[in-house]
């Protein structure tokens, strides 16, 4: 039975960089209380202009780029997402129409900050399944629309980002052993944005009470977390037939360096087995899985044969593993000219073709108009 291998990977966060420094200058904290108590130092936030599709966007090609794949022949799109372009159609429609995935089955996928972890296990299935032979999965947030930037206790964490991962069907012994995934909704309320939905849709009063933005009980939360990464990470390992000693490297979701250093001491692990990047981009939420995947092995801490544990939890309550064992190499060279040629070619012609459809929707509906 084929099982899914990732054979490419990629990322893309934006420029705009905000230090704890420019906060401190917003709301009534300092660069010392947020690095000591979060480990963050940064986080970078979208231009006005870019919304979560186009995180996801840039993400992707780097994804196919690396896996050297055409993007009309990618099957299924997976967007992981709290932060969707707009509550539909979904994020991932954007996406296959914007790279050109013109035979791809696409939907987003919420289970907050798990949610990249929840939408890997479900690709992983449905190829290990056979019902497609790959998958483009996406994590991709800009929480900076949805962050309170008067509310000091949740707008030092958030930060925007976008990773990718592309799976291939491969008869080869590796790529996703085992997953696991869980929730508890008794904990909806820790984190959440309240409004904007069916239950409290979007009136003078819910912008007045200012619901339409990230609330936390941030120590709840804490307590959920540093429980929930070391159980996920031995569920996973244990359902793999497989045991702590033989993980090269856990990539936990990048929520507090805290939670992650209580998760290595839990473990048993010495702390440079969890890879870290929050200081640089804060809590990504659904990207911060895929960056950090992406970051590591462009640093060379994931080579062929190692076994990786992705781990996150998140709002919902959320919780989820995946076990995978790396089988590819990592590009020895950047792409050459000839090939980026090639690749700016097919996302033109997915631009054009966009276009072209929708103009012609236009004139269907002008010339068939009573
Ligand atoms: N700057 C300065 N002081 C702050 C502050 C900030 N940005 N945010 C909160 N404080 C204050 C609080 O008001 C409180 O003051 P008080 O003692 O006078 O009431 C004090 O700092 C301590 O607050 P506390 O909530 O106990 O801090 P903490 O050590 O628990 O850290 C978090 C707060 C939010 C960093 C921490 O609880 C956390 O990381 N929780 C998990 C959040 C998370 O991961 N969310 C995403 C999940 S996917």
């Amino acid at each position: 039975m084929a099982t899914a291998h990732v054979v490419g990977w990629g990322k893309y966060i934006p420029t705009r960089v905000v230090t704890n420094d420019d906060l401190s200058h917003m709301v009534d904290t300092s660069d010392e209380w947020i690095r000591t108590r979060t480990g963050i130092a940064q986080r970078r936030l979208v231009a006005d202009e870019q919304s979560t599709s186009d995180l996801a966007v840039e993400a992707a090609h780097r994804a196919l780029e690396v896996a050297g794949f055409r993007p009309a022949l990618v099957e299924l799109i997976i967007v992981a997402t709290v932060t969707a372009d707009m509550p539909f159609p979904s994020t991932a429609c954007l996406v296959q129409d914007a790279i050109g995935a013109t035979h791809a089955a696409a939907f987003d996928l919420s289970a907050g900050c798990t949610g990249f972890i929840y939408a890997l296990s479900v690709a992983s299935d449905m190829i290990g399944a056979g019902s497609y032979t790959n998958a483009l999965v996406i994590g991709a947030e800009t929480l900076s629309r949805f962050t309170d930037w008067t509310d000091r206790e949740t707008c030092v964490l958030f930060g925007d980002g976008a990773g990718a991962v592309f799976l291939q069907a491969k008869d080869l012994d590796g790529g996703v052993l085992s997953s696991v995934l869980g929730s508890d909704g008794s904990g909806a309320e820790l984190l959440a944005v309240q409004a904007g939905g069916s239950k409290l849709p979007a009136s003078e009063q819910t912008l007045a009470d200012r619901m339409h933005f990230i609330t936390m009980r941030g120590r709840e939360v804490f307590r959920f977390a540093v429980g929930a990464l070391p159980r996920a990470t031995r569920d996973v390992l244990e359902k793999a037939h497989l045991d702590l000693d033989d993980v090269d490297l856990v990539i936990p979701h990048q929520a507090n360096q805290r939670i992650i250093d209580a998760a290595a001491r839990s473990l048993g692990l010495p702390a440079e087995k969890l890879y870290s990047n929050l200081e640089w981009y804060g809590n990504t939420s659904a990207a911060s899985i895929p960056i950090a995947l992406c970051e590591a092995v462009e640093q060379g801490l994931i080579q062929r044969d190692n076994l990786v544990v992705c781990v996150g939890f998140g709002a919902g309550l959320t919780w989820g593993a995946t076990a995978l064992r790396w089988t590819v190499r990592a590009p020895s060279a950047p792409m050459s000219r000839w090939e980026t040629l090639l690749y700016s070619v097919q996302y033109r012609y997915a631009s054009f073709r966009s276009r072209l459809l929708r103009a012609l929707r236009a004139i269907t509906a002008w010339w068939t108009k009573e």
